[in-house]
């Protein structure tokens, strides 16, 4: 698999690949007895915003976009919500929780390829969320789509993966859990990876990945990279 890849960096999707936006069930049930349902709706809001964000040619910058889907979520379950509880479910997506095997599998990753982020998220979200999971050091690039003022799946903030890295589109592997990140990415013309952890369902719209696996233990042994 790793020589029919020929691949020299992996470019990473961050929230729900590398860090676990679930992790957030637990603060979401503070405010709302599922704490599951009200994270998951979260979520949707946000990405719909991003989509519409774009589509609208009016960017915002992502944590705004967070905030205006957690309004939307709370006024939902009819949630009031004071100003710490607000602060600490935002807090959620600035200091996130990376996947368990994250921070052994990306230094051995390191080692071979050239290590990027590339995310929705606002540059301060991403600096401030990827040093308090103790796994910045291992990336050379941190693109976030603030550069490009539009979102994923936007061809423009692929781009921003290949200017950087100098590199032809099919000399990277771009990995995703979410599937409009995985057919984004297929469809600009890099190799990609699908990070399907539970059993999630890819959107049928023409474009499937090279390589789909469980966790990112899994992609390093699909590469030939011990990680244990
Ligand atoms: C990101 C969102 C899509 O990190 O998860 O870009």
């Amino acid at each position: 698999m790793a020589a029919r890849l020929n691949v020299k960096a992996i470019v990473f999707d961050l929230y729900g690949t590398l860090v676990n936006i679930s992790a957030l069930n637990g603060r979401c049930g503070e405010v709302y007895a599922n704490g599951e349902e009200f994270c998951a709706l979260w979520r949707a809001k946000q990405i719909e915003y991003s989509f519409m964000s774009s589509l609208m040619g009016r960017y915002h910058n992502f944590l705004n976009l967070t905030e205006r889907a957690l309004d939307y979520t709370a006024e939902r379950f009819g949630v009031k919500l004071d100003a710490q509880q607000r602060k600490r479910l935002l807090n959620g997506w600035v200091e996130p929780t990376a996947y368990p095997e994250v921070a052994s599998v990306l230094p051995k990753l390191a080692e071979k390829y050239s290590l990027v982020v590339l995310s929705n998220g606002a540059p301060r979200m991403l600096e401030t969320g990827l040093k308090a999971t103790g796994i910045r050091t291992h990336f050379r690039w941190i693109l976030s789509a603030q550069s490009a003022k539009i979102y994923k799946p936007s061809p423009r903030i692929y781009q921003l993966a290949t200017q950087k890295t100098r590199l032809p589109k099919n000399r990277i592997l771009f990995v995703s859990s979410n599937s409009f990140d995985v057919l984004g990415s297929k469809s600009f013309g890099f190799k990609v990876c699908w990070v399907n952890r539970g059993k999630a369902q890819l959107d049928p719209l023409g474009f499937n990945p090279d390589l789909t696996v469980t966790d990112l233990a899994e992609m390093a042994r699909s590469l030939g990279v011990k990680s244990a």
